[in-house]
């Protein structure tokens, strides 16, 4: 057992069954179903987390009712034809000794209507969070519908072969509506004082387990939102918990932070501190006297995992996006091998990113996420003849097709024009609060190195050196490289920005490696409405220039809405000063002003400014490609060199690549 982790890595008792130690693979909607069932896909998903040792996995929730239906991907709710599909993942799960958990949930008046066509229900109709939409406030037989509906959904569960159920009461979801006074506005038995707001949940927990029996485990999960007035506070929240833990109706309680009120906080980027839900844990923990409690959110780590438990701030930890990056972090952890664990970077780019447009998800660093039953897990089979491989860049896609192809066997040399691997991705590491990609890129030197990959540093390579080396396959992993023409999307027929010759214009990229110095007041174009763009004006800011971000978009970080980071970065610009000019584009740049142009209403004004930044459209560094179209090499071209793209297309094309050569 683990000498370095040795509190995490204890068997804990939870009602009929024993986790293997305390680190679980929390509930969340991976939006895998297949025609509403559970398939392949999804079987690959959950059984590569049981291989890799996580000791309690709460599969993602069967919406409880048909008002409660979220995503494109979610199961078939109140129908038993999801028992015979349920039970191939249980029993999977079950060969590796994990405890299988389902979590049944209803967002109430959070609905979906594109999904659910249903109108949301709700305590006393108030509007969703989630939309624009209003919702229908319940009658009595209407929640007996629902209560009946979740107890026939635990039934299903337990025929499936789960060990317990999850009933969601997170993040001002339905059960949360009930026992939160600024929702549930009812003057009948189910509003008013706690025994009637707690009238919900305890009927459906009642009715759970005369369906259910004895051997079967009824966990709790629920949230903190501290910044929310209208949410219940931590003493509110405490109390209805041990309300439930009174009557012995919870074998566990899970605590995560945020809510519908205040989205950012449900998944935490890398803008909030690590540990986030542990201390809304222990204020849990003081509360029950036989129930089990979970902290979850932001922990991350086997480390911090350890500490919650050593502390005694909960008895196990979630971590969700920690396994979704590295399904084997539990055994890496419990072999005190936490150096091979790769980290989560919290980007939410690829999980929540993938599901905020109602696809299945993924993982930036791990793209096999999702796709375990195509690409064999996340493991490598030997390759059927050891070749030799250069890879040419040590970006993302170079160091991705690297490692998997040493994985597999293959001799591989990665040459590097640079003196420092991770190409773009490192410069991206270096804005404010994104060090976890620094530590990924360590984590690829280990790797690189157990794995005896010749690495050549400050080695450009030309196509003559490339013919040369003679290698069996050659990888170019060349990169993009900033344009130095200024091209804008808002402004198609101009190739290039008037002016750019005057001077005191850079890249981002020089910006980030400090090539360039720009002056103290800068104007930053972001095109892109990407980290690349706003992360820079976030550095610069940090840095104390005085920066006003252009960008012909509605708002700074556009497009990160889809990872739940846009808000927490633009209050971090305004909080540091940072103007943002919105729906706008260059029209010329002075060398020591610029000409905006306001793309609704066509007026133009002069913004003064020492410097211009440029987040603009790259360009693909892709010449190696041509001078060796006829070398009669096999040549095999990767990420941002064949087109400029973000990190996870490059490390999904160098994984890609990896497994086929
Ligand atoms: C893609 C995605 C979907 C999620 N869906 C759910 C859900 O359906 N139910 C739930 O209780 N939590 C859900 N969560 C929240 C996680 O359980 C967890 O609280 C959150 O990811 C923070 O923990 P972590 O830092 O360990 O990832 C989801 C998380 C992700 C990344
Ligand atoms: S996509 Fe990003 S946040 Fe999500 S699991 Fe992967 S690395 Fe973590």
């Amino acid at each position: 057992m683990s000498q370095m982790f040795p509190h995490l890595f204890t068997p804990l008792d939870l009602r009929h069954k024993t986790l293997k130690h305390r680190l679980n693979f929390g509930a969340h909607t991976a939006n895998m179903a297949e025609d509403g069932l559970p398939g392949e896909r999804h079987l690959g998903y959950y059984s590569e987390r049981a291989r890799g040792g996580a000791a309690m996995i709460v599969v993602e929730p069967v919406p409880a009712h048909r008002t409660g239906v979220l995503t494109r991907g979610n199961f078939r709710h109140e129908d038993d034809s999801i028992i015979p599909a349920f039970r191939r993942i249980t029993d999977a799960c079950h060969a590796y000794g994990t405890v299988m958990i389902q979590q049944i949930y209803h967002v109430g008046q959070h609905g979906d209507w594109d999904n659910s066509f249903e109108p949301a229900w709700s305590p006393s109709g108030l509007p969703s969070y989630h939309d624009m939409d209003g919702s229908h406030a319940m009658t009595e037989a209407e929640i007996e519908e629902v209560v009946e509906a979740f107890a026939q959904a635990a039934r299903r569960a337990k025929e499936a072969g789960f060990d317990g159920c999850e009933l969601f009461a997170a993040y001002h979801a339905l059960i949360d509506q009930f026992w939160t006074p600024w929702s549930n506005r009812r003057d009948d038995r189910w509003g008013g004082s706690l025994d009637n707001r707690t009238r919900f949940s305890r009927e459906i927990i009642e009715r759970i387990r005369r369906y259910v029996g004895e051997d079967f485990i009824v966990g709790l999960a629920v949230s903190m939102e501290p910044d929310v007035d209208a949410a219940l506070k931590l003493e509110s929240l405490a109390e209805i918990v041990a309300w439930h833990d009174a009557r012995g109706l919870i074998d566990y309680v899970t605590c995560g932070t945020g809510s519908y009120f205040d989205f950012y906080k449900i998944i935490p980027a890398f803008t909030y501190e690590d540990k986030l839900g542990a201390q809304f844990a222990e204020g849990l923990k003081a509360a029950v006297s036989h129930a089990r409690v979970q902290a979850e959110s932001h922990i991350r780590t086997p480390e911090n995992a350890n500490y919650v438990i050593a502390s005694g701030q909960a008895d196990m930890v979630s971590i969700v996006r920690g396994q979704i990056a590295d399904p084997h972090m539990a055994t890496k952890a419990m072999e005190d091998r936490p150096e091979d664990v790769r980290g989560c970077i919290s980007c939410n780019q690829m999980c929540w990113g993938r599901r905020y447009r109602d696809y299945w998800i993924s993982c930036l660093v791990n793209p096999s996420a999702g796709r375990e039953f195509q690409w064999g897990g996340d493991r490598f089979a030997p390759a059927a003849a050891p070749r030799r491989v250069l890879v040419v860049g040590g970006g993302p896609a170079g160091l991705e097709a690297a490692r998997v192809a040493a994985e597999r066997g293959h001799g591989v040399t990665l040459a590097e024009a640079g003196p420092q691997l991770g190409g773009q991705f490192r410069l991206a590491g270096l804005q404010p609060r994104r060090g976890q990609i620094l530590d990924l890129i360590a984590w690829y030197e280990t790797q690189l190195r157990k794995l005896q990959v010749a690495l050549r540093l400050n080695a450009p390579m030309d196509a003559d050196e490339i013919r040369d080396f003679g290698a069996d396959v050659v990888v170019l992993a060349t990169g993009a490289l900033p344009s130095e023409a200024g091209f804008q999307r808002a402004l198609p027929d101009r190739d290039s920005l008037p002016g750019i010759a005057r001077g005191q214009v850079h890249s981002v990229e020089d910006v980030m490696t400090r090539a360039a110095r720009p002056g103290k007041r800068v104007i930053l174009l972001d095109d892109g409405g990407h980290w690349r763009g706003a992360g820079t004006a976030w550095h610069l800011a940090e840095e104390g220039h005085e920066v006003i971000l252009v960008t012909p978009q509605a708002m700074a970080g556009w497009e990160l809405q889809r990872t739940s980071t846009e808000l927490p970065l633009r209050r971090r610009l305004a909080a540091l000063g940072v103007r943002t000019l919105t729906d706008s584009a260059i029209m010329e740049w002075h060398g020591d002003s610029a000409t905006l142009r306001n793309l609704l209403d066509g007026t133009e004004t002069r913004v003064d400014a020492d410097s211009l930044v440029l987040a603009t459209p790259p360009v693909a560094a892709d010449w190696l490609q041509h001078d060796l179209a006829d070398s009669g090499l096999e040549i095999r071209a990767i990420g941002d060199c064949v087109a400029p793209r973000r990190a996870y297309q490059a490390i999904y094309e160098g994984r890609k690549l990896g497994l086929a050569l």
